[in-house]
């Protein structure tokens, strides 16, 4: 904490070099470190300023998603980053707790840029959060990024790598081998009987379908931007690129669980399933639980109550629609091109149409509530607070979504696909809040 009473973090992005294969060594980017970067903790109310120093050869930017703040601070295509340049943006966080991440966002390059190492975890923590709930990090509240990437044969990350069948997927770029917080084939031994998961797909374009070897049950608590009113028992939880959730599982003394990754399954068959990697399994993390373990709190049955997003009756909507994996509305992205612009504080109804593939859609600053898809209510793992969804092959969903408060009519937030190949390639628009 500094003079003014800021929470100050650095970060220094850097080059580095990375054993992944055993015996082989790579090069990768990371964040004070070789790959992938420290998990940022702030609180609801704290003044924070980042010192964001570029070490890497190349331009970049680290946006804070999920993150609702001012468009200058919020690190897209427009907060380049030089190389041997620092930047330092500098907000106040208020928003409910959640699990959000930070990532590089220079347009035309966030796919590569990700996919070397550059990603973390960013946790906001509020003091309504019950004390109940596991949250003693890295003992019983244990983040996970989960990413697929693929090797080349003496053990480099593969950029080029084609897809399936040897084309590229309907995703965009999808590995074979799984990296859990940096590491291939890990293990976890836990000492808590009540544990408490962070799952963030940090992949670029593949989808995980989360659940555990044998099937048992869990409590899922939160998805991308906060709690949910209360636990729902559910065995599996899908993230698309992107998204998070908060799981909680019980363990008995000596046991040994594997989290996995079942088929995600777009329905498509044969070839659309191979193309996207839907009929994929991961084998993710082996938890190993100690023969002694400390007894857990029961979980409580309120988790929060942050009011649901509810649009008014003359929301203001808007359309879009996502085409191949380059358009949204007809076009590619254009950095000096605004497409909307929302009035702060409002309340809209975003309906977005995928008669395509399947697609991850992003939208920055923002909270939104999935109010259908396809006209049906959505399953429960896509009712709580969200900022990015997925969006099965021919899928319409409608969202609540709610702006924040600050305005600036020059500086635009981004919406997008977050299967970074798509984003890249123009998959990506642009708003103001005035
Ligand atoms: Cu996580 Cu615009 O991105
Ligand atoms: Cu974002
Ligand atoms: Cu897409």
């Amino acid at each position: 904490v500094d003079g003014d009473g800021r929470k100050r973090f650095d970060l220094t992005l850097q080059q580095g070099r990375s054993e992944f294969l055993p015996g082989r060594q790579t090069d990768t980017w990371g964040v004070n470190g070789a790959y992938l970067g420290p998990t940022i903790r702030v609180s609801r109310g704290d003044k924070v300023a980042m010192d964001v120093r570029n070490e890497l050869p190349d331009t970049t930017t680290v946006h804070w998603h999920g993150m609702r703040l001012p468009a200058k601070m919020d690190g897209g295509p427009h907060q380049t980053i030089g190389a041997g340049k620092t930047w330092s943006p500098y907000w106040t966080v208020d928003q409910p707790a959640a699990s959000l991440w930070y990532h590089p966002h220079l347009h035309g390059e966030t796919a590569k840029h990700v996919y070397r190492g550059v990603t973390g975890m960013l946790i906001v923590d509020d003091d309504t959060v019950p004390k109940d709930l596991p949250s003693e990090y890295g003992v019983d509240d244990i983040p996970l990024v989960v990413q697929d990437k693929k090797f080349t044969e003496d053990g480099r990350l593969d950029l080029d790598a084609p897809g399936p069948l040897g084309l590229q997927s309907t995703y965009g770029l999808l590995g074979d081998q799984i990296l859990v917080n940096g590491t291939r084939d890990p293990y976890l031994e836990v000492g808590a009987e009540r544990v408490r998961f962070r799952l963030l797909n940090g992949s670029n374009a593949r989808s995980f379908n989360f659940g555990f070897a044998d099937d048992r049950s869990f409590s899922l608590i939160g998805t991308d931007s906060g709690l949910l009113p209360k636990p729902v028992r559910m065995n599996r939880v899908r993230l698309s690129a992107g998204e998070r959730a908060e799981i909680v599982a019980d363990l008995t003394p000596g046991e040994e669980v594997v989290l996995r990754s079942f088929a995600p399954k777009e329905g498509g068959g044969f070839p659309q399933d191979r193309l996207a990697g839907a009929d994929d399994e991961f084998d993710l993390v082996e938890i190993r639980a100690k023969d002694r373990l400390t007894e857990a709190k029961p979980l409580p049955e309120r988790l929060a109550d942050t009011p649901e997003i509810t649009p008014g009756k003359d929301a203001v909507e808007r359309d879009f629609e996502l085409s191949g994996t380059s358009k949204i509305n007809g076009d590619t992205m254009d950095m000096r091109r605004i497409d909307e612009v929302v009035p702060a504080g409002a309340t809209e109804i975003w309906t977005v149409r995928n008669p395509g593939n399947p697609h991850s859609f992003h939208i920055h600053e923002v909270a939104f509530r999935v109010l259908d898809i396809n006209g049906e209510p959505p399953p429960p793992a896509m009712r709580g607070r969200k900022d990015t969804v997925y969006l099965p092959p021919s899928a319409t969903a409608r969202l609540a979504v709610q702006f924040g408060p600050h305005t600036d009519p020059d500086t635009p937030y981004m919406f997008h696909c977050h299967m970074l190949e798509h984003e890249d390639q123009g998959m990506m628009g642009q708003f103001t809040i005035v």
